[in-house]
């Protein structure tokens, strides 16, 4: 996935570009490139690597640059060609009259290519992006106007685009346009902005407009003007958001990780502020927007989702089987789009999509929408594409989550699928003392999280100890059995330590034989579920083989200690509600190995926040 930013105003256009490109680093970060409408005409700046490469040389030309009019940035994430200068936006056609940046992929571009091609235009790189450059450029002959140039390309590219587009020729204005990718456009005083994201804009303006689906926009420095793609011209509907410019900041953490993974406990308290009010009352999920006759004759519910979200979802599982006896499947969304699965009109199909714009999530659900299943998403961006084929949107409303590594947005994931399975328990009539305790115990889960963060020293001062191990295995049973999955996961994004996740049981029907002094086992040990002595068993034929024990717990069995290396005590809780806490430790394990090895936790190598390639 990539960003794109424009902006076109009187304060410092490259600047701006910067700033706006450094707020959406997250998006992907193996090169940048902007390009400036300067002394009338486009000057294009790249540079491979991190956004500093670039800010470097553009710092040695500020006087050159400082009277651009407007321009455009992009950070890319490569998806076609490698990450070099000649691959990295902005892209220029090559009659070297249009500039293109460009989020999404253009799924027809080598046909386009040979078109092009045979009418005389010519390639430098590898990427989808050139073809739209040369494309415009070719309707420009035509339609001797950028808007309408951008207008007539755009029903020839199949696939998913948010472009903005400059005309050498056309000096008081940038197009944009989008379909199935984000673009926002911040309407300012006598400027304008356009990002992929909103951290991107809100230091302008908290004054946006979503740009809807094969939307086109004119942005010049006082005006906005937006057209379909069929030339109707679409009212503004300008929307006030709320983000705070801090949203975006470390706010004194040395990463973000840090910082979202200490957020955890206010945006649990946030999730549960109204919705559960008295624990004899039924609780409040007005989102849910399905009839209740369809909701109780439910035969079975299929959770899709990928990587961490996939994770909330196995935890989602447990929960909605043991509270409302429902049959749940659970599926990779990469798996779920290539086969025959069973959705149909009768289905309940949740999403769970932190971005909501993970492109095997987005065609799992268009297709299970095309099925007439009912769709739940649970996301993190109410804004995003995947709120667009739901009719039930949870929002986890984890404000942004920076790090690539999802911590708080998994956490708040969790916090709504035990909000919904309760839901749906009491839809169908289930609601008994059990209910009404597990609702108890969820109100005091934020001040056990604080207990839990209040000191990781234990935490920090074993990750530097075991950053030295090559490999790692973690276990886990019934519903933290996702908990090693994602504490596996975790490990292995940020820290590039290899780290496999079993249910506890399987570990003597293969993996065992890895076992010795140099593979640790970490576990999740919650007292009062049928498998804590099982997972203390598996443990002890680990412990015969001379791994290293690491432990996370709450229980108070000081048994316990002669037995494990590293014990990571968690506060007292349900096996059921545990997963909540127990994969704080594992988040902050990950965390301080990262940072102890040196490497770079919010950006880790190769991954990008969202995937936006099947
Ligand atoms: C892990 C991580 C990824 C995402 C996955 C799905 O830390 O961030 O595994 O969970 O790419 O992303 P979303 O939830 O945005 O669909």
């Amino acid at each position: 996935m990539c960003g794109i930013v424009g902006y076109i105003g009187d304060n410092n256009v490259s600047e701006i570009l910067l700033k706006g490109l450094d707020n959406l680093k997250y998006r992907g970060y193996d090169s940048a490139g902007i390009a400036l409408f300067n002394n009338n005409q486009i000057e294009i700046y790249k540079s491979v690597g991190k956004l500093e490469n670039l800010k470097n040389k553009m710092s040695k030309i500020v006087s050159e640059t400082k009277d651009s009019l407007f321009g455009i940035g992009h950070i890319r994430w490569a998806t076609h060609g490698v990450a070099n200068e000649v691959n990295a936006h902005p892209h220029i056609s090559s009659n070297k009259d249009i500039v293109v940046v460009h989020n999404g992929i253009i799924e027809n571009y080598k046909e386009l290519k040979e078109n092009l091609i045979e009418k005389g235009y010519s390639f430098a790189s590898q990427t989808d992006t050139e073809v739209i450059a040369n494309l415009i450029s070719d309707e420009y002959k035509y339609a001797l106007n950028l808007k309408d140039a951008v207008r007539n390309a755009l029903p020839k590219l199949k696939g998913a685009y948010a472009i903005c587009v400059m005309c050498k020729n056309e000096s008081d204005k940038f197009v944009v346009a989008r379909k199935h990718a984000p673009l926002i456009i911040g309407v300012g005083n006598n400027e304008n902005i356009v990002a992929s994201d909103l951290p991107a804009i809100i230091a302008i303006t908290s004054d946006v407009i979503y740009l809807n689906d094969e939307e086109i926009a004119v942005i010049k420095k006082d005006s906005v003007e937006i057209e379909s793609v069929d030339g109707s011209l679409i009212p503004l509907k300008i929307v006030k958001i709320s983000m705070e410019v801090d949203a975006v900041s470390k706010m004194g953490y040395k990463h973000y990780m840090l910082k979202e993974i200490n957020e955890q406990p206010n945006i649990v308290r946030n999730l549960l502020n109204g919705r559960i009010s008295d624990v004899n009352a039924k609780i409040k999920l007005d989102e849910i927007k399905i009839p209740l006759d369809i909701l109780r004759n439910l035969s079975k519910i299929q959770i899709i989702a990928c990587g961490t979200s996939l994770h909330a979802g196995l935890v989602g599982k447990y929960l909605i089987e043991d509270l409302a006896s429902v049959p749940v499947e659970v599926e990779p969304a990469s798996e779920y789009i290539y086969r025959n699965n069973t959705t149909d009109a009768n289905s309940l199909v949740i999403a769970i999509s932190q971005s909501g714009e993970t492109a095997d999530t987005l065609t799992a659900v268009r297709q299970a929408r095309e099925k007439g299943a009912y769709i739940v998403v649970i996301t993190n961006r109410p804004d995003s594409n995947i709120t667009r084929y739901s009719d039930s949107i949870l929002n986890v409303n984890a404000g942004i989550e920076v790090s690539v590594a999802a911590t708080k947005s998994y956490t708040a994931q969790l916090l709504m699928l035990y909000l919904f399975a309760i839901y749906f328990a009491e839809v169908k009539g289930k609601s008994d003392d059990r209910i009404s305790l597990i609702k108890e115990e969820l109100l005091s889960i934020p001040t056990k999280m604080e207990e839990i963060l209040s000191d990781d020293s234990n935490i920090e001062s074993v990750a530097d100890k075991l950053s030295k191990f090559k490999n790692f295995i973690y276990i886990g049973r019934g519903v933290n059995l996702p908990t090693a999955m994602e504490g596996a996961l975790k490990l292995k994004e940020v820290s590039y330590i290899n780290a496999n996740a079993y249910p506890a049981g399987e570990l003597k029907h293969g993996p065992i034989a890895l076992l010795d002094e140099d593979v640790p086992i970490v576990s999740v040990l919650i007292p009062g579920y049928i498998t804590y002595d099982k997972i203390i068993a598996n443990c002890e034929e680990a412990k015969a083989r001379n791994a290293k024990l690491i432990t996370v717990t709450s229980s108070e069995d000081e048994k316990l200690k002669n037995l494990f290396d590293v014990i990571v005590k968690i506060p007292s809780v349900s096996d059921l509600l545990s997963p909540l806490l127990s994969v704080i430790p594992f988040q902050l394990f990950a965390y301080h190995i990262s940072n102890f090895l040196g490497k770079d936790v919010d950006q880790p190598r190769n991954l990008a926040k969202s995937v936006t390639v099947e």
